[in-house]
């Protein structure tokens, strides 16, 4: 088949790299490629890290491609951080709300250690008041920069700069299927699909140690630092906000996360500041992806990735891959429950 991909960050890259393995002719059009989400993204493989009430179909898809990850890193020669992620809670309050994680969890068959304060701080000594928590040995990380980095050296002879298709998508005279993978930004008829969610996040130096990721409940907020395997650089994130305006930290919200991670983990008051940045996630309405057809002959999203755009992109890339050779579609992401509920009272995707 010939596909055309619109979109060049973690996803659209993924889905390039999977069907070219499987022998299919691939263009990709993006102004800037890996610029979006991507370039912000912490980069937490962490299904259980962010499973939450109601949405125990997420969880279910994120531990499947969590399952794809140790073999697409090797082959892209990035290595994964793989010490596990702690949750901590600093006043009871917060270590109720990792409670009602952990019940999650337990509903989902996921495998956690839940440990008091000195097990928290046997684990990351680095730690300030926690209160309690838990270890999630399976939720791991990756840079997500260097996946992209990774992908490009192999696909930038592919990437056409383009430009981005806001007005619709025109499918190209010469490619059989046109996947749109434009993150937080989808071209129309399909742009109310998603709801930008804004999030802040702050890079920093330190020269202190931390072992784990650690996403912790701060008083209500919630905050996670995710130290990069082997390096100094700790992504301290994010901010969830759903506001327009220019992509630009804002003071509150960079004041909340270092307010809060430096309460959880003291030592980074020493640290350097070394990146702030601000990109929209692209949320659905269900929070779950949207991947497979539309109601257009030959257009194809793998959209809608959300909070999980790096953990989810291996498995994206295959459920796209499937559906272009074959036509299954995975019925809990696929594009047109919006547009079968909608055509029912009348209104249209636009
Ligand atoms: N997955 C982390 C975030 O979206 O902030």
């Amino acid at each position: 088949m010939r596909v055309q991909i619109l979109g060049a960050g973690i996803v659209g890259l993924s889905v390039a790299d999977e069907l070219i393995r499987r022998g299919h002719e691939v263009t990709l059009v993006d102004p800037s490629p890996g610029s979006g989400a991507s370039y912000a993204a912490a980069g937490m493989l962490s299904p259980a890290g962010e499973a939450w009430h109601g949405e125990e179909e997420l969880t279910r898809l994120g531990l499947s491609s969590l399952g794809l990850w140790p073999s697409f890193a090797a082959r892209l020669g990035v290595p994964m951080h793989t010490r596990g992620t702690l949750l901590a809670g600093v006043d009871a309050g917060d270590v109720q709300q990792v409670e009602r994680q952990l019940a999650v969890l337990d509903l989902a068959g996921v495998r956690y250690e839940r440990l008091l304060r000195r097990e928290l701080l046997a684990r990351e000594p680095g730690l300030g008041r926690v209160a309690g928590g838990a270890f999630l040995p399976e939720d791991h990380s990756v840079d997500p920069r260097a996946v992209v980095a990774a992908l490009l050296d192999r696909l930038s002879p592919l990437v056409e700069p383009g430009e981005r298709q806001r007005a619709g998508v025109e499918t190209n005279t010469v490619a059989d299927v046109t996947v749109v993978a434009t993150g937080a930004r989808l071209p129309a008829p399909y742009s109310s699909l998603i709801r930008p969610v804004r999030g802040d996040v702050v890079r920093v130096r330190t020269p202190e140690r931390i072992e784990r990721t650690v996403r912790a409940w701060v008083h209500g907020e919630q905050v996670y630092v995710v130290p990069r395997a082997d390096t100094d650089e700790v992504v301290i994130g994010a901010t969830s906000e759903e506001r327009d305006g220019p992509l630009l930290p804002t003071v509150e919200g960079v004041w909340r996360l270092l307010d809060s991670a430096r309460r959880v983990l003291p030592g980074l008051d020493r640290a350097a500041v070394v990146e702030v940045t601000s990109r929209d996630r692209p949320g659905t309405a269900d929070n779950l992806p949207l991947v497979g057809p539309t109601d257009e002959p030959g257009v194809v999203l793998a959209a809608g990735a959300f909070r999980n755009g790096v953990l989810l992109a291996p498995l994206i890339a295959r459920l796209v891959a499937d559906h272009v050779e074959t036509g299954v579609v995975e019925a809990a992401v696929d594009p047109r429950r919006f547009s079968r509920d909608t055509r029912s009272t009348g209104d249209s995707w636009t």
